[in-house]
């Protein structure tokens, strides 16, 4: 897995959709920072262009479990790529370690059925107001909060 790791010398890029409260382009904003990458969204991604990346992360708010299916769409469409390292990050409404592993699987299998080695995965709480959370103040209010955005930070500086 460590040889594996992405060596910050490369170009890399996170797509991004992020929409219920923008949540996960709080954590997006952080780690491209860190990586010095480009955010996009999947519908200005060329998937041919995808081949350009060293390092591409997928990331979303979860939404019924998965990640949103503009993301998982474009995995369908991207070409095999051979020998390319991705990683996937979200947040979402209940977090822990199976949960994410679950949320992350539809996408995770469509980047490795592409080639993609997907390096490491990384979620945290995102404030949620959807259906009738909304009617109590939501969940997770403030959230990505410091300690989130911290723990995106050393993810992203992980990866290199
Ligand atoms: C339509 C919808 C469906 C959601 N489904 C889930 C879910 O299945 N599991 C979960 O943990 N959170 C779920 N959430 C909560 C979101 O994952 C969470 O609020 C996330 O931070 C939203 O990210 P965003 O602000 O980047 O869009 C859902 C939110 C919405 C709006």
């Amino acid at each position: 897995m460590e040889n594996n790791r992405f060596k910050g010398r490369g170009k890399s890029l996170l797509v991004l959709y992020s929409y219920h409260h923008h949540n996960t382009e709080k954590i997006a904003k952080v780690m491209a920072e860190v990586l010095n990458a480009e955010i996009k969204m999947p519908d200005q991604i060329n998937p041919d262009e995808l081949q350009e990346y060293d390092l591409v992360g997928f990331g979303s708010g979860i939404y019924s479990a998965k990640h949103d299916e503009s993301l998982l769409e474009l995995a369908d469409v991207i070409p095999e790529v051979n020998n390319k390292n991705a990683f996937i990050f979200s947040t979402a409404g209940i977090t822990g370690k199976s949960k994410s592993a679950k949320d992350h699987s539809k996408l995770r299998e469509k980047l490795v059925s592409k080639g993609y080695t997907v390096i490491d995965e990384f979620q945290c709480k995102g404030f949620n107001t959807n259906s009738f959370l909304r009617l109590f103040g939501g969940m997770n209010k403030g959230r990505p909060n410091t300690e989130d955005l911290k723990n995106a930070e050393e993810f992203a500086k992980s990866l290199i």
